[in-house]
C-alpha cells in the first residue's frame, strides 16, 4: 500500500491495518513498535460515590489517521483522529476543530492531555479493564399514561446543575432553599428546588438507589425544603448512567420512583444520555412512557421533566407518556448565541404547548454573568413569550439587583404564566424578530428583540397583533410605564441583543 506509512517510524500500513484487526476483535494491544491501533485503558475521575470512572478506547491506524471508539460506563462514541510519529491527536463527535485529546505513545503507553490540559494516560487494555455488559430490557408496549394534573402553568423554580454542577450537596440546597424565600423568587413563584445529576451513590444489596456522601439524608433534606413553602426536585436517567457517569434507573425504574416518592420528591427530570447504549431513538417513546407509568404508580403527585434534547419528536408524544416538560433543544450555554439558538429551534414545536405540557428550551442563565443585563432581558422575556419553564440557573444567594428585578419581573412572569398557555412564534425583519403571544384575557404579549449589532428604532403596528380591538392600554414590561400607541403604532429605540416588551390590552 505505497504511501500509507506512518511517518516516522516506518511501520507499514498493511502490518498495522491487519493488527488493527486483530486488536478490534479484542486482543491487547502490544507494547512493541509504534503503533496506536488496539484497545487502550485509561483511569478517569473518582466519582462522588466512590466508583472509578474508566475509558476504553478502540483505535484503528491507517497510516496517519486513527479511527476508533471510546467508550466508559455511560457513553460510547466514534473517534477519530490523526498520528504522526509518536504524536497523536483525537477528535469527538461533538467538536471537529478541537481534538479532546492529545499526546504522544511513549514505552507502548498513550501519554496526553485531555481538553485543558487534564493528564490522561492509556495502557493496553486487558479483561479485567472490560466494561460491564447491559442486558436489554424490552421497552413496553405505548399506551396512554393519565394526565397527573400537574404543571398547569411552566413549571417554575431553580436548577443546580448550570452553575453548580457537579459541585451540590445538601447544605448548597439548604442554602438556596433559604434564599428562595428570603429573596423574595419563592413569592414570585418560583418553588422547585431541583437538584440536578451527582447526587446519586450505588445501589445496596437490594437495589435501592442510595444518595452520595454530598446528600447524607434526602428525605430529611425534601422536609426541609418543604417546610419553606417549597418543593424538591431530583434527577436521574432512562439509561444505566446519567450523564455524569452516576448510577441511573435502566432496569429499576419502579423501584426508584418508589424510592423518590418516600423521600417526597415532586419533580424528576429524566435524561436520556446512557440510554442511548441500549435504546434506539424511535424507542423514546416506550422508554419513557415506562417512567412515566412508575411515577403515576407511586401515587405522589411528581412533575415528570423529559430531557432528551429534542430528540423523536417528543413533542407529539410527550403528554401520552405523561410528560409535564420535554426538552427542545440541546444544553444551554450562559451565552447569547446559544440562547437565541435554543429558543429559535423549539419554534417548530409551538403548536404543542399548552397547559399541562411544555416545550423546555433549557434552564435560565440569567444571572450567571456572560451575558450583559440586555441580553438576560431578552432571556426572560423569550422564556415568557415561549412559555418556558422557568428554572433558575443562577446562585440565589448572591444575585445583583438586575438579576432579581430581571427574574422576579412580575408583568414578565404573567406572560409566562398565562394560563392559556401559547407559545409565541417569531417574525424576522431586518435585524428585529418580534414575537407575539395571545393571552387568556384578550390581551396580546409582544416583544420586538434587536438581533443587530447596534441600537434601532423598531415599530410595533397593532394591526399585526390581532387584538379583538383597538389599543385601549399599552404597557412596557421593563419599564413598567404605560405607553402609547399613535396611528396605530409604538417606535422605541431598541439596545443591541435588548427588546422592547409590551402587553397591549383592546379593552
Ligand atoms: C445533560 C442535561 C443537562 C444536565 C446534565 C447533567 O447534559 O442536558 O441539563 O442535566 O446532563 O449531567
Amino acid at each position: 500500500m505505497p504511501g500509507h506509512h506512518n511517518r516516522q517510524n516506518g511501520i507499514v500500513t498493511l502490518a498495522t491495518t491487519c493488527l488493527a484487526l486483530l486488536l478490534g476483535l479484542g486482543i491487547t494491544a502490544p507494547s512493541f513498535g509504534q503503533s496506536f491501533a488496539g484497545n487502550w485503558a485509561a483511569t478517569g475521575r473518582t466519582l462522588d460515590n466512590g466508583e472509578q470512572e474508566h475509558y476504553i478506547l478502540q483505535l484503528k491506524q491507517d497510516g496517519g489517521s486513527l479511527t476508533g471508539k471510546l467508550s466508559s460506563l455511560g457513553f460510547a462514541t466514534d473517534v477519530k483522529g490523526t498520528a504522526s510519529g509518536n504524536h497523536f491527536e483525537l477528535f469527538g463527535p461533538w467538536d471537529a476543530k478541537k481534538p479532546f485529546v492529545t499526546g504522544e505513545l511513549v514505552n507502548g503507553e498513550l501519554h496526553g492531555a485531555v481538553f485543558d490540559n487534564h493528564n490522561w494516560v492509556a495502557r493496553p487494555a486487558t479483561a479485567a479493564d472490560a466494561l460491564p455488559t447491559v442486558p436489554y430490557i424490552e421497552p413496553p408496549a405505548l399506551h396512554k399514561v393519565a394526565d397527573n394534573g400537574l404543571a398547569k402553568t411552566p413549571p417554575m423554580g431553580w436548577n443546580s446543575w448550570n452553575l453548580f454542577a457537579g459541585k451540590v450537596d445538601d447544605a448548597t440546597v439548604r442554602s438556596i432553599a433559604d434564599a428562595m424565600v428570603s429573596s423574595g423568587m419563592r413569592d414570585a413563584g418560583y418553588v422547585y428546588v431541583n437538584i440536578d445529576d451527582t447526587w446519586e451513590g450505588v445501589r445496596d444489596a437490594n437495589g435501592n438507589l442510595q444518595t452520595n456522601h454530598k446528600f447524607p439524608d434526602m428525605k430529611a433534606l425534601a422536609d426541609y425544603v418543604h417546610s419553606k413553602g417549597l418543593k424538591l426536585g431530583i434527577y436521574s436517567s432512562p439509561g444505566p448512567r446519567t450523564c455524569a457517569g452516576y448510577p441511573a434507573s435502566y432496569g429499576h425504574e419502579a423501584q426508584d420512583a418508589k424510592t423518590f416518592a418516600a423521600w417526597g420528591i415532586d419533580y424528576l427530570k429524566y435524561d436520556w444520555c446512557s440510554a442511548g447504549m441500549v435504546y434506539k431513538n424511535d424507542q423514546l417513546q416506550a422508554v419513557y412512557q415506562k417512567m412515566g407509568d412508575a411515577l403515576q404508580s407511586t401515587g405522589r403527585p411528581i412533575v415528570y421533566s423529559l430531557c432528551e434534547y429534542g430528540l423523536g419528536g417528543v413533542e407529539k408524544w410527550g403528554p401520552e407518556v405523561g410528560g409535564n416538560l420535554w426538552r427542545t433543544t440541546d444544553d444551554i450555554r450562559d451565552e447569547w448565541d446559544s440562547m437565541i439558538a435554543n429558543v429559535e429551534k423549539q419554534v417548530p414545536t409551538a403548536p404543542y404547548a399548552g397547559p399541562g405540557h411544555w416545550n423546555d428550551p433549557d434552564m435560565l442563565e440569567i444571572g450567571n454573568g456572560h451575558m450583559t443585563d440586555d441580553e438576560y432581558r431578552t432571556h426572560m422575556s423569550l422564556w415568557a413569550l415561549v412559555a418556558a419553564p422557568l428554572l433558575a440557573g443562577n446562585d440565589i444567594r448572591n444575585m445583583s439587583a438586575a438579576t432579581k428585578a430581571i427574574l422576579m419581573n412580575k408583568d414578565v412572569i404573567a406572560v409566562d404564566q398565562d394560563p392559556l398557555g401559547k407559545q409565541a412564534s417569531p417574525v424576522k425583519n431586518g435585524n428585529f424578530e418580534t414575537w407575539i403571544k395571545p393571552l387568556a384575557d384578550g390581551s396580546v404579549a409582544v416583544g420586538v428583540v434587536n438581533m443587530g449589532p447596534s441600537a434601532e428604532q423598531a415599530t410595533i403596528h397593532a394591526s399585526d397583533l390581532h387584538l379583538a380591538g383597538s389599543v385601549k392600554k399599552a404597557q412596557d414590561l421593563w419599564t413598567h410605564k404605560e405607553v402609547k400607541f399613535k396611528n396605530g403604532a409604538y417606535s422605541a429605540t431598541v439596545p443591541s441583543h435588548g427588546i422592547v416588551f409590551l402587553r397591549v390590552r383592546s379593552k
